[in-house]
């Protein structure tokens, strides 16, 4: 039997397994800037919970910026395609180590995007961390550097991950009900 929350939710990755693979994570990451100082910026709001969790168990001199977009979505499960930036960076990142870090990578729409408007800016070098990667999903041709899960095409809730907003702050990554409209 699958396990399920309090709410009856079902479980797809328990906290435990999301921090042992976040702190594995940080410490290819932490292995891959070695020496070198890093900027992480976060894709808001969903990423907020995986960066925070991943900026811990990466032991490197960095710093955080956020980005925010919007994509414009015929329905709150997909996508149209448009990506808009509606808050862009603090800082210059020019000749910076840049991490990406995102929630799930989905159709690749929104990395594909925000990877052509940082690379505009001349990082030194620009990587992307992905806590989960949906492949069979892909739109654009896109892989990250760091994944924590490849998943299937299911819609997932909770450590960050919303559905019209809510169940962000679910400790676990559990399965939106399919049958909720
Ligand atoms: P992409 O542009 O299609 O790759 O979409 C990435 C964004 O879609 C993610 O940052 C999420 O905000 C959202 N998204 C994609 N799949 C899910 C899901 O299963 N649950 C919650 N949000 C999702
Ligand atoms: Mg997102």
């Amino acid at each position: 039997m699958a396990t399920t929350t309090a709410n009856g939710l079902e479980i797809l990755l328990t906290r435990e397994q999301i921090a042992e693979r976040v702190r594995q994570m940080g410490e290819q990451i932490t292995a891959d800037l070695a020496g070198e100082k890093l900027v992480m910026v976060g894709v808001l709001k969903g990423a907020a919970p995986f960066l925070s969790d991943l900026a811990r168990c990466i032991d490197v001199d960095a710093t955080f910026d956020f980005v925010a977009v919007k994509s414009y979505a015929k329905g709150s499960r997909t996508s149209s395609g448009a990506v808009k930036l509606i808050k862009d960076l603090d800082e210059p990142i020019e000749g910076k180590n840049v991490l990406i870090v995102e929630d799930i990578l989905d159709t690749g729409l929104t990395l594909t995007y925000l990877r052509k408007i940082f690379l505009q800016h001349h990082p030194k070098t620009l990587r992307i961390a992905a806590l989960l990667d949906k492949p069979s999903r892909r739109i654009e041709q896109i892989e990250a550097d760091y994944v924590g899960f490849a998943i299937p095409n299911l819609f997932v809730i909770g450590y960050g991950m919303d559905y019209s907003e809510r169940y962000r702050n679910l400790p676990d990554i559990c399965l939106m009900p399919p049958d909720t409209p």
